[in-house]
């Protein structure tokens, strides 16, 4: 069976209170309609279609990822009248799925089950405690379904059924342009409902057939941002809880937050108030203190980040000791075993076997050898306020506290650097440089003293 799926996303999510169209809110980093969108593909259909309104552009611009073909409606009559829009393009022989671009945690496994239907109509419903603002499932007394009726057009005998309708269907496609073209909009809100379908199929004695979701949330929509922030959490912790199924101890997985793929190793440790952000890969026993937040980094084996850290763009090899208080920022290569210390920050560098940068110093544009020692205070002055220059560093050099190295510069293999120092030319291997100025010394200095007024 082909299918070609639906996706809405017109409407106008007014209850968000945002210039930014509310499919394009972000849940766990990635904006609702991506959610709605990979879910989507991952039933593999012939065809994907978004039906757009408000922010058309920039749910086209968010979007262009998806090979997704976007149908306009431009005023928004209902969910009936949007399907409309699209199915001119779909062909009889399709089944369609209908999703909602606000539910962004629809299930792939859902989808499949309602995906198998040949002939029927597939609708997915909950039973919710409360049900009010939903369109109620209106069974006969043998618990077929009969029709849907919305919240505003139900009198107090249909309020008071729990069954709701999601909003999710399967229908056949030459069937739902029938039932589309004899919709009316004689109801409480004006519009043509996509929901009047299910009586249509009644009354042409197609079964409608329902099925229910594996958990609530799935079906959950985002209407306003106490929602976005509730869903926000389950999803964190469905995560949290599957790192722990794989071996990573989580000292509490209420504060720890993934928002993009994650890949781990084992036996990891990571304390309170972690982020990890896009691509993430941590090694076997890798430590994090709290406070960290970690973008886009491949961080191998025991390596050890203490508390408050800032990780971006890097790759950190086996066994790296980094921070407290470190920022490791793009295009740092940090080798196995290198500890950076408190107040450090490494820019597009690379740090060979072995080096420390431990205390309070820049590293821009450099590349540092292995065994280096590089005291604290050290700064590459990378910038001469128009360009920026390089530093180069040799194995086993020792760079001496407060050090300023005025790229482009070269310090040869096991060079020493005297404390102090302003170094702007190379330094030849194994020679000891420094810029300093001999100490001189006053025999019983008097220091001022205050005049009397
Ligand atoms: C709809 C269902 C209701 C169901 C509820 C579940 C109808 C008539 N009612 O009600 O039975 O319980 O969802 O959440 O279908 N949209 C468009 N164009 C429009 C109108 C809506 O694209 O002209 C989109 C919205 O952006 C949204 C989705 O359709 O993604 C649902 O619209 P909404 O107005 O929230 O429907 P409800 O009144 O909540
Ligand atoms: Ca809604």
């Amino acid at each position: 069976m082909k299918h070609s799926i639906i996706v809405l996303a017109a409407g106008q999510g007014t209850r968000m209170r945002s210039d930014l169209p509310k499919v394009l809110h972000p849940l766990a980093g990635k904006s609702l309609i991506e959610h709605v969108l990979d879910a989507a593909s991952q039933l593999l259909p012939e065809q994907l279609y978004l039906v757009y309104g408000h922010g058309g552009e920039q749910v086209k611009q968010a979007t262009s990822a998806y090979a997704v073909r976007y149908v306009e409606q431009s005023t928004q009559l209902g969910t009936g009248h949007a399907v409309m829009q699209a199915m001119p393009q779909i062909p009889d022989d399709h089944r369609v799925m209908v999703l909602y671009g606000d539910v962004p945690l629809i299930s792939l496994h859902t989808l499949q089950q309602m995906a198998q239907l040949s002939d029927a109509l597939g609708l997915l419903t909950v039973k919710l405690e409360n049900p009010s603002g939903y369109g109620r499932i209106v069974r006969t007394l043998d618990d077929q379904v009969l029709r849907i009726v919305e919240e505003k057009d139900a009198d107090i005998s249909i309020k008071k059924i729990k069954e709701v309708n999601t909003g999710i269907m399967s229908v056949p496609a030459a069937l739902l342009r029938q039932w589309l073209s004899a919709l009316k909009n004689d109801n409480a809100q004006g519009e043509y409902y996509l929901t009047d379908v299910i009586s249509l199929a009644v009354q042409a004695g197609i079964k409608v057939q329902t099925f229910t979701p594996t958990t609530l949330e799935e079906v959950q929509g985002v209407n306003d941002r106490i929602q976005l922030a509730e869903l926000e959490r389950y999803y964190q912790r469905q995560q949290a809880h599957e790192l722990m199924r794989n071996g990573v101890t989580l000292r509490d997985p209420a504060r720890f937050d993934v928002r993009g793929s994650l890949e781990t190793g084992r036996d990891l440790l990571i304390d309170i108030n972690v982020l990890l952000e896009g691509r993430v890969k941590l090694g076997n026993r890798v430590k994090i203190g709290a406070n960290c937040v970690i973008r886009n980094a491949q961080i191998a084996d025991d390596v050890e980040i203490l508390p408050n850290c800032v990780i971006e763009g890097a790759t950190i090899e086996s066994g790296c000791r980094i921070g407290p208080f470190a920022r490791i920022r793009p295009e740092t290569h940090l080798a196995a075993k290198v500890h950076v210390g408190n107040f450090v920050e490494i820019k597009q560098s690379t740090v060979a076997q072995g080096s420390k940068i431990n205390h309070l110093s820049y590293v821009g544009d450099s590349e540092v050898g292995s065994q280096v020692n590089i005291g604290a205070g050290t700064i590459t002055c990378n910038y001469d306020g128009a360009n920026k220059h390089k530093t180069l560093i040799g194995d086993q050099v020792f760079i001496g506290s407060n050090t300023q190295l005025v790229a482009p510069v070269e310090i040869g293999a096991g060079a020493t650097i005297g404390a102090g120092s302003t170094i702007t030319r190379n330094v030849a291997p194994g020679d000891l440089a420094l810029t300093r100025s001999p100490q001189k010394s006053i025999p019983n200095w008097q220091r001022p003293v205050k005049k009397p007024k």
